[in-house]
């Protein structure tokens, strides 16, 4: 067998430390689904952010510390960072190790993408002091092992945005498939009322069939919003929001939801809905302005609910992981 054809994890990976050894990173939260795209669409956010530092270790070995008094595993191979770090010194043929530390600004059960700011802040960090000699499709490969951790299953679609930036389309998990979408320049409101929803059990509570005619309906829409992005096409991308499949299950999860959904676009954003698995809600919208009264509107809403909840007005990150001191 050549070397082209290899499968990734039985090629040798010599390393090229860094001549540091240390890396801190700010690893960016993530809207997954994007709506429509259950699984295969999102987008990387400018706000909020995880800070991690990784040491590089001579020896095989992983160890996590949290900065900040989450309960994160401690133990690697139960940690959203640690389980993809696992996976890669597994594939370097020299012992390399890594110890990491988490200050956790994204709350874990948020919806933003908690667990794969870890995963793909951990492994770029990592890659990093290694010389880079890991492609992004192979850093996505790793992080998915963190999603496993926090989910059950293996998803890219916080993930692959985290690492690529901007909006990505993961048209494949087996094989890894992703395809890096031109994102316009909207802004972004989140909501995230202080309720948390773990991703495995929304995820359970989805149906496993669907009706021909909703897959139908939800093909187009996941059409409609690529070529929307693609085309810069701002009501198309509003009209393109839509989910009849997965929201109208999960939304009963989140108190408020519909009337955020009704008012926001009634404001003047273009369309939103839940941020990956919930209880964040975002919306897009064209103007700042626009996106400051949407957050108004939800602070409104949450403030006479009696829900605690923060509010982030922000824009697409275009470039994903971001390494800040090396
Ligand atoms: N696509 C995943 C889900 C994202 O909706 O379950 C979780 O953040």
């Amino acid at each position: 067998m050549n070397a082209a054809d290899r499968q990734p994890e039985q090629r040798i990976n010599t390393p090229n430390y860094s001549a540091s050894g240390f890396v801190k990173v700010l690893a960016p939260g993530t809207v997954a689904n994007l709506v429509c795209g259950f699984d295969v669409l999102g987008m990387c956010l400018n706000e909020p952010n995880d800070l991690m530092e990784v040491k590089l270790l001579q020896e095989k070995k992983i160890i996590i510390h949290s900065a900040d008094g989450y309960p994160l595993p401690s133990d690697p191979a139960q940690n959203t960072a640690g389980a993809p770090l696992i996976e890669m010194i597994n594939e370097l043929d020299t012992p390399t190790g890594f110890e990491v530390t988490i200050h956790k600004r994204i709350k874990p059960g948020s919806g933003i993408g908690s667990s794969a700011a870890s995963a793909a802040g951990a492994v770029v960090a990592a890659n990093h002091l290694l010389g880079n000699i890991f492609p992004n499709k192979d850093l996505v490969r790793f992080a998915m092992f963190g999603e496993k951790v926090a989910s059950g299953v293996k998803h890219a679609d916080n993930v692959a945005p985290c690492i690529y930036g901007g909006i990505t389309l993961i048209r494949s998990i087996h094989p890894l498939d992703i395809i890096s979408i031109p994102s316009p320049d909207l802004f972004v409101t989140i909501v995230h009322p202080q309720i948390e929803v773990r991703t495995k059990d929304a995820r359970q509570i989805l149906r496993k069939e669907v009706l021909l005619k909703d897959a139908i309906r939800q093909w187009g829409n996941i059409a409609g919003l690529v070529a929307g992005f693609m085309q810069a096409d701002l009501d198309l991308i509003g009209r393109s929001l839509e989910d009849v499949i997965i929201e109208p299950v999960r939304s009963i999860l989140i108190p408020g939801f519909d009337e955020v959904k009704t008012k926001c676009k009634e404001t003047g954003a273009l369309g939103g809905g839940i941020s990956g698995s919930g209880p964040s809600i975002f919306m897009l919208s064209r103007e700042e302005a626009t996106a400051i009264k949407v957050q108004t509107v939800m602070q409104d809403i949450y403030n006479r609910i009696g829900i605690d909840y923060h509010t982030y007005v922000t824009t697409i990150n275009k470039t994903g992981v971001k390494i800040l001191q090396a």
